[in-house]
């Protein structure tokens, strides 16, 4: 396990603005993921109402959830480009509003690397979830600990991704989806699903 450590809270949050303005155009998460996603919000949690993607960019996989879901899905993103996009607001992940607090029923990020202290983060989005809630949390190779640098900068093993997520939650399950072929990012990715110690 890697964790990039930063001067400063101000530089970090400028090398997160900085690598996002740099790839605005470029998406991570893939359509097989966010139906895999969808289809396990559909079946784990009746009644869903309200998910929040995090580290959301331009909204892609907002926009996805929603359509699949036909629910309220909000989009957080630290740089300041997520203001121009459709239900997407600027916000670092790593802290909560009062409102989202026992109250959300799903939480998606594929972004868990992007996090300055990785525990505060997991324990900040799992007080989100409301009983029965579930936070879904990509891990793929690229997400590793050889990978941490200054714009990614923690970086862990999947074993480590799963150890980290059950100090804080339960991990009930881990969703494999392959690549896409085509996509920019065509690698495999596993999905831990994870819900709150009551
Ligand atoms: C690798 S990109 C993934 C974007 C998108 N999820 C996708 O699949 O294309 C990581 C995103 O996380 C955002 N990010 C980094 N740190 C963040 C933080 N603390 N809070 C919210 N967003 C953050 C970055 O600005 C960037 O848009």
């Amino acid at each position: 396990m890697r964790l990039h450590q930063y001067r400063s809270y101000r530089q970090y949050r400028r090398r997160q603005e900085k690598k996002n303005r740099r790839q605005i155009d470029r998406v991570w998460a893939t359509e097989r993921e966010m139906t895999a996603v969808a289809e396990a919000v559909k079946a784990r949690i009746p009644g869903a109402r309200f998910g929040l993607c995090h580290g959301a960019k331009a909204g892609w996989e907002v926009r996805q959830l929603r359509e699949q879901l036909e629910i309220e899905v909000l989009g957080t993103d630290i740089s300041d480009t997520a203001a121009g996009h459709e239900h997407m607001i600027r916000w670092d992940f790593h802290e909560t509003k009062p409102e989202w607090i026992g109250a959300v029923d799903f939480i998606y990020s594929n972004c868990l690397d992007h996090s300055y202290d990785p525990d505060l983060c997991i324990r900040r989005w799992l007080s989100c979830l409301r009983p029965g809630g579930l936070a879904f949390v990509e891990w793929s190779a690229l997400h590793g600990p050889e990978h941490s640098t200054e714009d990614d900068p923690f970086g862990a093993t999947e074993e480590e991704y799963e150890a980290l997520l059950s100090r804080h939650g339960v991990v009930l399950d881990r969703l494999h989806v392959p690549g896409e072929d085509g996509h920019r990012y065509p690698l495999d990715r596993r999905i831990f699903v994870v819900g709150r110690t009551l």
